[in-house]
């Protein structure tokens, strides 16, 4: 869908690059993370490929052709989610949706979307008068208005509720199944993790590490499983590589104690990121 080569840009006034020499491509039909600390360059590179930034650096490739050469027919193809929700605060959620609307030549019922994400409701309600979290979910309604092929999603679930998160990621999941593709940038692990095919960990504007979740997972995590048991009261612990998992010793720790919990050893995202981050960081400085 988009293939990104030795993609650079600076803001006008910065010495430094925001985005430096980014090379990545997101498939049909895929969902694609972009992961990395605050400043790392997440939500410059969205609004370069929504064409909201204009001057940068390299190639970018959409659907075959120098995404430069779209007119703005390109934004019937795609719905855009923005880490600040933007709308008119003088008008009601359903207003700001129809304002939105026209902008379109092809456009879905909100009333669905509308009931889904808990809003339907308080429709008739000012924009202005919504909490922050109803901000977020008109938001992401408002980038399905014109039934879009790719989603571009930053920082999503940033500020919601967790009922209200599962209920957008198990939209987005949807978006997906029904033939959709997705670039979303998070710092919050856990959509990452339950949302991406594959993750860009991205850090000063550079792709450092790139992967499934499931494969980072695999790299940096400890092959070992975690045991901990009572033993005359007291709570222990013990640590089996997985290739000792057929051996005496933890056959008979399992026969023979009283077992509270087993763990296998996987990282979390969250400790790559933090691992990713720093590695990279520390090379930076030296
Ligand atoms: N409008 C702007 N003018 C000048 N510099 C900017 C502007 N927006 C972002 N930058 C700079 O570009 C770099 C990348 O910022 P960006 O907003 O892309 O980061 P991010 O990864 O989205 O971070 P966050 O997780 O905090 O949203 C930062 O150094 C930031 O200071
Ligand atoms: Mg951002």
């Amino acid at each position: 869908m988009f293939k990104v080569e030795g993609l650079s840009y600076s803001y006008p006034n910065s010495a430094k690059k925001a985005v430096d020499k980014l090379s990545f491509e997101v498939g049909d039909g895929e969902i694609y993370g972009l992961l990395g600390p605050s400043g790392a360059g997440k939500s410059t590179t969205q609004k370069i490929l929504i064409k909201l930034i204009k001057d940068y650096q390299g190639s970018i490739v959409y659907k075959g052709k120098p995404l430069k050469e779209y007119d703005n027919r390109f934004y019937e193809d795609i719905g855009v989610s923005f880490e600040m929700p933007i709308s008119f605060s003088k008008l009601t959620a359903m207003e700001n949706l129809d304002f939105f609307r026209r902008l379109y030549k092809k456009t879905v019922d909100v009333e669905p979307l509308m009931k889904r994400v808990g809003l339907w409701e308080e429709r008739d309600k000012k924009a202005g008068e919504y909490s922050k979290g109803m901000k977020i979910r008109l938001n992401f309604v408002r980038a399905l208005i014109n039934s879009p092929k790719v989603l571009f999603l930053d920082e999503p679930t940033n500020g919601i509720d967790p009922l209200n998160a599962r209920i957008m990621k198990d939209m987005i999941l949807e978006f997906k199944q029904s033939g959709g593709t997705v670039f979303l940038a998070s710092h919050i692990m856990s959509d990452v993790d339950q949302l991406c095919d594959r993750v860009g960990f991205i850090i000063n504007g550079r792709i450092h590490e790139e992967d499934t979740p499931r494969n980072l997972k695999l790299k940096y995590g400890k092959k070992v499983v975690k045991v901990e048991y009572r033993e005359d009261g007291l709570l222990r612990s013990s640590e089996f590589p997985m290739e000792a998992l057929k051996g005496e010793e933890f056959s008979r720790l399992v026969r023979e104690k009283q077992i509270e919990t087993i763990h296998s050893g996987e990282t979390t995202l969250e400790e790559i990121f933090i691992k990713v981050t720093g590695v990279a960081l520390h090379e930076q400085q030296a």
